[in-house]
């Protein structure tokens, strides 16, 4: 990209290699230039949470705002929430701070421990923001690949940890790859390096284990960060609310370096509702996970498709036909208004593309125009 000349002398030297991103795609934009109206675009591109009812999640936030006063600052620590997401989590309150979606708190950790000197390595493919935000401190990038089975590569990560590497990003289960890491393999680089290792958590409702809940690597590694959202399991993605646990002292040093209210009055009082009713978000969950199921069964009656197994909500396809192309496939998507996400110009994912575990009539439709496509 070019920035005015004017004003390329003034940038921080950070930003002197920096790629802006230009990835999110804007609905009303998107339905403006295609003329159609917003709600009739199908979006199964981005992993939102197609199941929890959109009335249910507005009645909890209608009665989870009554009594809040906006014209005061919302609780900069979110005592009340944390207190619940502590008790929830079986740890104290000391060990979480709350994010503005997990994505604030990817980049608050970032800006905690990385300058221009330093290295940050990323177990790829995976998600773009790990990458984007180191670029935006001007520090370096080690990417090292998943195996071509996806498994982690824990001798290779091990391998390229340097004196300047500050941290260790592993997505867990990944996205895009849709697997779940075993507890075993983070043991193994826990115990092999005392770099920051964050392990992204953004999908582990839908997964088999939880490396805070299932294992006690937190107690004995300080080192160790996991990040949780609420955009997924929760149905939260508009609302923009995660969570960070870890070393009190890491989560206090978080704590002066995000914006001091980062996390809104609306988010703290509607989590605080909906965790009074979590049997509701429990059962949807739940559902997902089924309808995940019946959708990777019948996907792979394509031969024309490989269909990778799902710890997420979200399902990973690799074209087999020589014949149709990627493109073919987001093209005759696009024809109905549906968007999905191509994932092929990534490492190791070439034909690979990704679709959120939708409705069963949505995912009725897009088994129908698959089967239209490879006919
Ligand atoms: C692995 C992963 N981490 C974090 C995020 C961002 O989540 P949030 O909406 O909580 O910022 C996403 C969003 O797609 C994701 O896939």
């Amino acid at each position: 990209m070019t920035i005015k000349k004017k004003y390329s002398n003034l940038l921080s030297i950070y930003l002197k290699d920096f790629e802006p991103y230009v990835g999110e795609i804007s609905i009303p934009i998107f339905a403006e230039q295609r003329g159609i109206s917003p709600n009739s675009i199908i979006k199964v591109d981005a992993n939102e949470n197609d199941f929890i009812e959109p009335n249910w999640l507005r009645t909890k936030l209608i009665e989870s705002i009554k009594d809040i006063d906006i014209t005061r600052y919302p609780d900069p620590q979110s005592y009340e929430l944390r207190k619940i997401i502590a008790e929830n989590e079986k740890i104290k309150i000391e060990n979480i701070i709350m994010g503005n979606g997990t994505d604030d708190l990817i980049d608050c950790i970032i800006r905690m421990f990385l300058d221009h000197k330093s290295d940050i390595i990323v177990v790829e493919p995976t998600f773009s923001m790990y990458k984007y935000s180191a670029s935006m401190m001007g520090a370096s990038y080690t990417p090292v690949l998943l195996k071509p089975n996806f498994k982690l590569d824990t001798e290779k990560i091990i391998a390229n940890v340097k004196p300047n590497t500050k941290i260790i990003f592993i997505c867990s289960p990944n996205n895009p790859t849709a697997n779940q890491f075993s507890i075993e393999e983070i043991t193994e680089i826990l115990e092999n390096t005392d770099k920051i290792l964050v392990i992204d958590e953004a999908y582990v409702d839908f997964a088999s284990y939880s490396i805070n809940k299932d294992t006690d690597l937190l107690k004995k590694f300080d080192n160790l960060i996991i990040l949780k959202s609420y955009s997924k399991s929760w149905g939260l993605a508009g609302i923009r609310a995660g969570y960070a646990i870890g070393d009190p002292d890491i989560i206090l040093y978080l704590r002066s370096i995000r914006k001091v209210y980062n996390f809104n009055a609306v988010a703290q009082a509607l989590l605080i509702e909906l965790y009074k009713n979590y049997n509701y978000i429990a059962s949807k969950i739940q559902e997902i996970k089924s309808e995940r199921d019946w959708l990777i069964n019948e996907l792979s009656k394509f031969d024309d498709l490989h269909i990778y197994p799902s710890e997420t909500n979200f399902i990973l396809l690799r074209l087999n036909n020589e014949r149709i192309k990627i493109k073919d496939v987001i093209d005759k998507f696009l024809t109905q208004n549906i968007l999905i996400r191509d994932r092929s110009n990534l490492p190791l994912l070439n034909n690979c593309f990704r679709i959120t575990v939708s409705t069963h009539s949505t995912n009725q439709y897009i088994l129908k125009l698959l089967g239209e496509l490879f006919q």
